[in-house]
């Protein structure tokens, strides 16, 4: 099966091959369980947003589709872009090699940003030197344009300090670090909370040029969990929601608007209370 997806296929996420498929994840902390057997896949081009009130478990789910976290049950199976003709892999029995090989088309928005300590080059360079392999100088580009795409003045905060910034500013840099990498993958954790409506605004934007720009040659993938109603009304996605452990609802956002349902009018209408509160740092 070819992986290499013309920019037409975008067009049509429902007919393109899998970029992840997540079957019966179960998860619980403490016997309190929080995931009860999700089921979800994600086709290559799809913009997919999951959402559920907080605490719901959307985290949790993002993480181990990440291999960041290992499910109680259930497997997680993801396209090797660097093994294109094989089938999908297994997430949970790759080894720490064919784990970097999947990441290397990755990228995460954590909700916390999960910035290192060190200036806002340091955290965008570390992977660019390291796994790119670019030249300083390819970097210091790279860096300055993906911190203004994500609406920041890069010579106001190229080499600030982690510590020195607010908290709406580490999440752009978040952002730019991870639009930085070029991934075919991108997974962002509530990109807008925190911020002010103007650059919520310019994030909804650059979400969406990220995800209908190609990457060389190939479409984007984007994964985005939000309690925010504008960037869904902008994005328009394909929506997941989570409630009580399962998948509560799958299709697309004109349905989900519209859905007659007492728990998705609730949280359509808590949703402007949930994405105002401030991310903790
Ligand atoms: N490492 C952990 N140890 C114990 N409990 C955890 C851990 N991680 C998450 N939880 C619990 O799992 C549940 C789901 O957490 P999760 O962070 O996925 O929620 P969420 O849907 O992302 O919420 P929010 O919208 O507030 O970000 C919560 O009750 C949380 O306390
Ligand atoms: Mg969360």
């Amino acid at each position: 099966m070819s992986t290499n997806l013309s920019p037409n296929s975008q067009s049509d996420p429902s007919t393109s091959p899998l970029e992840i498929r997540a079957c019966g994840i179960t998860k619980a902390f403490q016997d309190r369980p929080v995931l009860k057997g999700i089921d979800l896949n994600i086709p290559q081009a799809s913009m997919t947003a999951i959402v559920g009130s907080s605490g719901c478990g959307k985290t949790v789910l993002l993480d181990i589709i990440a291999a960041l976290m290992d499910p109680d049950a259930g497997t997680v199976c993801a396209r090797d872009h660097e093994q294109p003709d094989q089938p999908m892999v297994n997430l949970h029995t790759l080894d720490r090699q064919g784990l970097d090989r999947l990441r290397r088309h990755w990228a995460l928005v954590f909700q916390r940003n999960a910035l290192f300590s060190g200036t806002v080059y340091d955290n965008i360079a570390l992977w660019l030197r390291e796994y790119a392999g670019l030249s300083e100088q390819q970097i210091l580009q790279l860096a300055r344009t993906s911190l203004t795409r994500a609406a920041l003045d890069p010579d106001a905060v190229l080499y600030r300090d982690r510590d020195e910034l607010s908290g709406g500013m580490a999440k752009r840099v978040a952002i730019a670090r991870a639009i930085s990498m070029r991934p075919r993958v991108i997974f962002y954790d509530e990109p807008t909370t925190g911020l002010d409506p103007v650059v919520a605004g310019k994030i909804h934007e650059l979400v969406f040029d990220v995800h209908h720009s190609t990457i060389d040659g190939f479409a984007r993938t984007s994964l985005v969990i939000t309690h925010d109603r504008d960037l869904l009304r902008r994005l328009r996605p394909r929506i997941v929601m989570i409630n009580a452990g399962r998948v509560y609802f799958d299709g697309s956002y004109e349905r989900f608007e519209s859905w007659n349902d007492p728990l998705a009018l609730a949280y359509l209408q808590q949703m402007p209370v949930l994405h105002s509160r401030q991310t903790p740092s």
